[in-house]
């Protein structure tokens, strides 16, 4: 077996339109030659995960961790899902059974499950008057606001630099705008704030979302009261990174005509934007497909994640209103939402994370290319540098020589391999990749998350 191997020096490293965080290595680099196809020109990706990657947009699902033994549901969640959020598993009722005692067990599951399947995870929900436990409801007054403190604290620290998102609040108001009695609402009007301040100092990688139903259509009452906190804590300097759409088009609702302008207003005011709970009555496909449409406009729409897998793991299963049916098979709206993100539209522009890995920048190096010859064959995998973002980037592999290749990829610790396209991938750990040809041609590509470290990985080809 021959092996060779040699470092092709990137010309043009990062695109123009790369975060600022990058412009230094952008500038060091700029003299240099592009040797690969330029970045950008993915083929259309067969996956909601891989497709939404393309514009630097995450593809999500709420995952159960009572359904993880379920292998239909597991190997679909897998297959299509960059982000994970946990159904009810990180709720103040499965955290904080008992007050002050934590457990983290089915919470940990889903944690433990998304990241082994190279899945980011948004957690869910520190603070809301829905799912409390039982001490909690009972509690008022300043108890009640020590015991919301400490709850964000623990939890917060248990999984300190692990997530993505957090929704440290979730559903604090009315239809008309103004907020929702609860006992966390009693104890007075700051207490938003405060859990959003207590937060910040718990874990300041982690972006703080609020998120919310009905506050989808721009001239409701209701979204335009939370619009109003949501420019009052910007103005304020309250740390608040972004703000979720839960999107439940089910229920009697559907998609508003304005949706785009709601989600782009929310993002003016400097966070980024969210779809976190999407589902649709009857899974109607063109309310799947305007849905998609009007965050894949908005530059800071940065996701999408749709409540469930199958109509049957669905809370409104009587509605099937989600992407695949009891069968696990692909329904309609699975192909308008695949096909409109494929088409592209803005690259996600998110907000930096406050203080967090992305200001750790190290320059990249690479690319790499291998070339084995196992037995005559031989096949030449050689990396380029695709869109990159301020905490992942994008990288489109060629190969050529044998149509019959299988290409290992290894990324450096602590990077990981998020998601890919156009290839058929087992992953024998987040760290190595073995990728071979699914019918979609020889040009396929990854999504590296860098937590802090920017080094391209290794590859070689070998050809049989
Ligand atoms: C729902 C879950 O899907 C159900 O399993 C649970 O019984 C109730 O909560 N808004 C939210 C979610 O923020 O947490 C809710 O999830 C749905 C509405």
């Amino acid at each position: 077996m021959a092996e060779s191997s040699s470092d092709l020096r990137p010309r043009r490293w990062w695109r123009s339109t790369t975060t600022r965080v990058l412009a230094g290595v952008a500038t060091v680099a700029a003299t240099a030659t592009v040797l690969v196809a330029a970045p950008g020109a993915d083929a259309a990706a067969s996956t909601l995960g891989a497709a939404a990657a393309q514009s630097g947009r995450y593809f999500g699902t709420a995952i159960a961790a009572g359904r993880l033994g379920d292998s239909a549901y597991t190997t679909i969640a897998a297959r299509e899902f960059n982000m994970v959020t946990p159904e009810n598993e990180m709720k103040p009722d499965a955290t904080e059974p008992n007050q002050n005692q934590f457990n983290f067990s089915s919470g940990d599951q889903v944690y433990n499950w998304a990241v082994s399947h190279g899945a980011r995870v948004r957690g869910h929900t520190l603070a809301w008057h829905a799912q409390q436990p039982g001490w909690m409801q009972s509690m008022s007054g300043s108890n009640l606001r020590n015991a919301m403190i400490n709850h964000i604290q623990k939890v917060m620290a248990h999984y300190q630099g692990k997530l993505a998102y957090w929704d440290v609040v979730n559903e604090a108001f009315n239809e008309d705008g103004s907020r929702r009695q609860s006992n966390l609402q009693s104890t007075g009007n700051d207490w938003i704030e405060v859990a959003f301040r207590t937060a910040r100092a718990a874990d300041p990688s982690v972006k703080l979302c609020y998120n919310d139903y009905n506050i989808d259509n721009w001239s409701y009452a209701k979204t335009q009261g939370v619009y109003r906190m949501v420019q009052d804590f910007k103005s304020r300097g309250v740390p608040i990174d972004c703000v979720g759409l839960q999107a439940h088009f089910t229920g009697g609702s559907s998609v508003p005509g304005n949706f785009q302008q709601t989600i782009s207003s929310f993002a003016a005011l400097g966070v980024d934007v969210a779809l976190t709970e999407v589902d649709v009555t009857n899974a109607n496909t063109s309310q799947y497909s305007a849905l998609t449409q009007a965050c894949m406009n908005v530059a800071r729409c940065v996701g999408i994640t749709v409540w469930g897998v199958r109509d049957s793991d669905s809370w409104r299963s009587s509605e099937s209103p989600l992407l695949f049916d009891g069968g696990g098979n692909k329904k309609a709206a699975y192909n308008s939402v695949l096909n409109a993100l494929n088409a592209g539209g803005t690259t996600a522009t998110p907000t930096t994370t406050p203080t967090g890995p992305t200001t750790t920048t190290t320059t990249p190096t690479g690319p790499t290319t291998t070339t084995t010859t196992p037995g005559g064959g031989s096949c030449t995998a050689t990396l380029s540098a695709g869109q990159s973002w301020g905490d992942r980037y994008n990288l489109n592999v060629s190969v050529s020589g044998s149509s019959s290749w299988t290409v290992t990829m290894n990324v450096p610790s602590p990077e990981r391999i998020s998601t890919t396209w156009n290839i058929n991938a087992t992953w024998p750990s987040s760290q190595v990749l073995v990728a071979t040809p699914n019918g979609s041609g020889n040009n396929w590509g990854v999504t590296i998350m860098t937590n802090g470290n920017w080094t391209w990985p290794s590859v070689s080809c070998s050809a049989s």
